[in-house]
């Protein structure tokens, strides 16, 4: 039996992986036109930081995530279900694009599925 069951950020390649991932998350919000508007002011570098330092630490990753919580980053934008939906579309295409598996992507639905109080109509 093997003695060290490898964490979700090693199983989608780490630092590198999720940095790659997190390039096409991006791609494909700028480009979706459910959501494209909301991020038509946006330091692109900042926020791709910001996600995929997130997207890190949250998968087991020794980065640090020094952004707002995600109640204090989302407060006042009245997102709607759709627009939930449609980011989280958007990550689980980026990380099939990027080669990531079934089990990886369920387990990322469920970490992004359980931010949704602290995201969608606040
Ligand atoms: C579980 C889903 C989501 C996660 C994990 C997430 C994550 C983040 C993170 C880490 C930031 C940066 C926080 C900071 O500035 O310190 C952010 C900002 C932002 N998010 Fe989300 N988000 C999610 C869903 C959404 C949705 C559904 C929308 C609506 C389309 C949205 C729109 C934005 C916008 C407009 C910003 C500000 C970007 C800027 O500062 O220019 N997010 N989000």
């Amino acid at each position: 039996m093997s003695e060290h069951e490898a964490s979700l950020y090693e199983r989608l390649g780490g630092f590198d992986g999720i940095s790659a991932i997190t390039e096409d998350i991006w791609a494909n919000h700028t480009r979706n036109t459910a959501i494209k508007q909301r991020y038509a002011d946006s330091d692109a570098e900042k926020v791709k930081g910001l996600v995929r330092d997130m997207f890190c630490a949250g998968t087991g990753g020794p980065e640090n995530y020094d952004g707002k919580d995600m109640l204090s980053a989302h407060r006042g934008m009245n997102i709607s279900d759709q627009e939930f939906v449609a980011v989280i579309d958007d990550v689980l295409d980026a990380m099939s694009k990027n080669g990531a598996g079934k089990r990886e992507q369920d387990e990322v639905l469920s970490i992004l599925y359980s931010m949704k109080a602290e995201i969608v109509h606040v």
